[in-house]
């Protein structure tokens, strides 16, 4: 049965770069798409940039640009970035359109006619120089928890506290320096907490329309209670004015997803000459209430909230269609670690494509997908070495090793002659479409390609143990031979039809050297045909040597910017808080959104505080939490202030200090630590650190450590930890 399907990925900001964590959604998407066409099903994709918002505005205004010279350039950028790794859109847009316009203003309509829009006066921090309110992200200060300075107004960096921009200390606008002031204005709420939005998404949010992790989050949060959303902006601001409210505007996630309508709207206008349709009849066979088509939308886990509470219920009240499905992805880590521009590993889409081959990003992921919202790790080193032995040691060798016997000595033709191992190997092959048909289409790439890759064993055991290099020297086994060089290229096209939808040029350049039209998914057992001639076998994919991974992360490394909040995270920097009023109490309310959850902090996102593989450092390199430890578990670690009394060189120790240190007992204690490239003895002398107390003694040899003393450590040097002003030797830390 001939299935319609519209798939879309999230709208990127149209003011960072593409990196390597947008990637991961847009290549397994991408894979999905080109998996369910190749089943002759009607499937669009579509995607947009997400051009609105004050981080846009402000970086327009900072580059003297007007927003739309911005989006316009941006647009350009995407697009070649997207175009490069294959994602193959059949329509990249903008939400900047007459048709996300016409979108936004009718569900607006249509919620207001249904009761479910309401005006209410909000207080919020205004830059009185600037003459804007302030979206969080914009306003720094003192965190009052740890009172480090110039933190962002949503959270602090250092010490991770969340809280409310009106929390910090000395508040000032990051956008003009001055002191913000207090000022009201009405904002314009979608009624989420009406009984009407609970009820319907009660019913919705379970599977299949959300993964099942997904859907116990989404049910905690409902059960927490919605509050409802803020949907509008004062001016200035960059985006649609709300029709009945001059000054007013769409806040950026109110028009987001409708984006995804605006850009589909705009393919139906190239479609409808083709299918002989109007425009406006193929949208309504997509969007209409009763539609029997499939919605699908691909996403990070950090925009769930979006779109399985805020989209559904808009659509649901406004009179469309709700989404078959929202499949939620986890997070991009680089070497284990979160994407880091110090360390380079904040690889943008541009800069991995001018050092390597966009088809092995797209395998290595491929390989790590599954239909889970787990985090993926690409490790540079296992990319290195997986993508060369499956796709070049395995895959192509199949290809390279038959051809040229083909191409010298039977003029290029295949025979369909087989005998009962050929006709084995070939069996298995085609015996596994159903398996790998599944995978694919549940989104478990992995397995898929898992499956290809047992097949790819198959096939170099059958070359491995038929040995044609040996036939070819015997002039008696000349048809031998070609069988089972035949075998082997009817193998490589089975694979290559396995593979096309991770692989597509590659497919496509195999597809010129078996000379076979565009390979769909069979089902039926197909081979080619007796007689059929094949080109001239030319090099189908090269080896990633070590040094094009090493020269991308230099070159990464070297294009470190500094940060603004206009650029954090790799785009925008509105923050989390943008959608706050009410809504972070509901959120907060939700108990397990602490720690152990595979969702992040439950929290709405605002424009631009975009983690999908989030850059970790804006300064400090985070690795990876260790796993969660009980508070049991942490109270058998006896931390005591500990005073330094004495501090020494030791004499042939490259690493070690002599401490000495008193934490309040009869002898003073001897401790050695891997300090000594970053302080001088003596200026440690008389000072107060942290100690482990109860660590087992340690032998070592300048004599026995009985502790340990705590640093905080990484790539950016050394520090030993020190308590406030007061602490005595002694004290227990806890
Ligand atoms: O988080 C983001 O990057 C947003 N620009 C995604 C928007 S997706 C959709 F709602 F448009
Ligand atoms: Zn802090």
């Amino acid at each position: 049965m001939k299935r319609k399907i519209l798939v879309t990925s999230a709208l990127p900001y149209a003011n960072g770069s593409i990196h390597l964590g947008h990637l991961v959604e847009y290549i397994q998407t991408d894979i999905w798409v080109r998996f369910q066409k190749m089943q002759g099903h009607e499937c669009h994709y579509v995607c947009a940039d997400d051009t609105h918002g004050t981080p846009i505005m402000l970086r327009a205004q900072t580059e003297g640009i007007t927003p739309e010279a911005l989006i316009e350039r941006v647009w350009h950028e995407h697009k070649a970035d997207f175009d490069g790794f294959h994602v193959g859109f059949d329509n990249f847009y903008s939400t900047n359109s007459p048709e996300t316009r016409h979108y936004a203003d009718d569900i607006y309509l249509k919620l207001k006619q249904a009761g479910l829009i309401e005006v209410r006066s909000v207080e919020q921090f205004y830059d009185p120089v600037k003459e804007m309110f302030l979206p969080d992200r914009f306003i720094k200060g003192e965190c009052p928890k740890c009172h480090a300075k110039d933190q962002y107004g949503d959270s602090c960096e250092v010490c991770g506290t969340t809280y409310s921009p009106t929390d910090l200390i000395e508040p000032y606008s990051a956008v003009s320096g001055a002191k913000p002031v207090r000022k009201s204005s009405d904002h314009y709420f979608f009624k989420l907490s009406d009984q009407r939005c609970r009820d319907f998404l009660k019913q919705w949010i379970a599977p299949p329309h959300v993964q099942a992790e997904a859907a116990n989050k989404l049910g905690e949060w409902l059960e927490a209670g919605l509050s409802d959303w803020d949907i509008s902006r004062d001016a200035p601001y960059f985006g649609f004015e709300i029709p009945d409210a001059p000054g007013k505007y769409y806040y950026v996630w109110l028009d987001a997803p409708i984006g995804y309508m605006g850009s589909f709207r705009n393919l139906c206008d190239k479609l409808a000459a083709t299918a002989g349709q109007p425009a406006e009849s193929i949208f309504d066979e997509y969007w209409s209430k009763d539609s029997a088509t499939e919605v699908y939308h691909f996403i990070g886990k950090d925009i769930l909230y979006f779109h399985a509470l805020f989209w559904p219920a808009e659509l649901e009240h406004a009179g469309y269609r709700t989404p078959t499905g929202v499949f939620a992805h986890g997070f991009l880590t680089v070497n284990g670690q979160k994407m880091s521009k110090s360390r380079g590993t904040f690889i943008t889409a541009a800069s991995y494509l001018k050092h390597l081959n966009p088809e092995h990003l797209r395998y290595y992921f491929a390989a790590k997908l599954n239909s889970s919202i787990e985090d993926i790790d690409l490790s540079l080193e296992d990319f290195t070495a997986r993508v060369n032995s499956d796709l070049i040691g395995k895959y192509v060798n199949i290809a390279s090793r038959a051809a040229g016997f083909i191409a010298k000595r039977f003029d290029g033709k295949v025979t369909l002659r087989n005998s009962a191992t050929d006709r084995e190997l070939l069996n298995q092959l085609h015996q596994a479409t159903g398996k790998i048909y599944a995978s694919y289409d549940a989104r478990e790439y992995g397995a898929a390609i898992r499956e290809i890759m047992r097949l790819t064993d198959l096939a170099n055991q059958y070359v491995d143990t038929n040995k044609p290099w040996e036939l070819a020297k015997d002039s008696g086994k000349e048809s031998r031979l070609h069988e089972v060089c035949s075998t082997c290229l009817n193998a490589f096209c089975f694979l290559t039809r396995y593979l096309k939808p991770v692989l597509p040029r590659l497919a496509e350049d195999v597809e010129r050297f078996l000379n076979v039209s565009p390979l769909k998914w069979e089902t039926a057992y197909t081979v080619l045909p007796e007689g059929h001639a094949i080109n001239p076998y030319q090099h189908l994919m090269t080896r990633i040597d070590p040094k094009q991974v090493e020269s991308m992360i230099e070159e990464n490394k070297a294009s470190l910017t500094p940060p603004s909040p206009a650029s954090r995270g790799g785009a925008g920097g509105e923050g989390a808080h943008p959608v706050r009023h009410g809504e972070k109490q509901a959120h907060a309310a939700s108990p397990s959104s602490q720690g152990g959850s595979p969702l992040p902090n439950p929290l709405p996102k605002g424009e631009g505080a975009n983690v999908k593989g989030a850059c970790s450092d804006l300064g400090a390199n985070v690795g990876a939490i260790a796993p969660l430890v009980s508070i049991d578990d942490f109270m058998k670690i006896d931390l005591r202030v500990a005073r330094i009394v004495n501090a020494e060189h030791l004499e042939g120790a490259e690493k070690l200090l002599k401490l000495t240190l008193d934490i309040g007992e009869e002898n003073p204690r001897t401790v050695f630590a891997g300090i000594k490239s970053a302080y001088a003895p003596e200026s440690l002398i008389g000072r107060h650190t942290v100690m482990v107390a109860n660590l087992a003694p340690r032998k070592m040899k300048f004599g026995v450590s009985e502790g340990m003393v705590l640093a905080a450590g990484g790539d950016g040097g050394l520090y030993i930890l020190g308590p406030d002003q007061g602490a005595k030797p002694g004290m227990r830390v806890k």
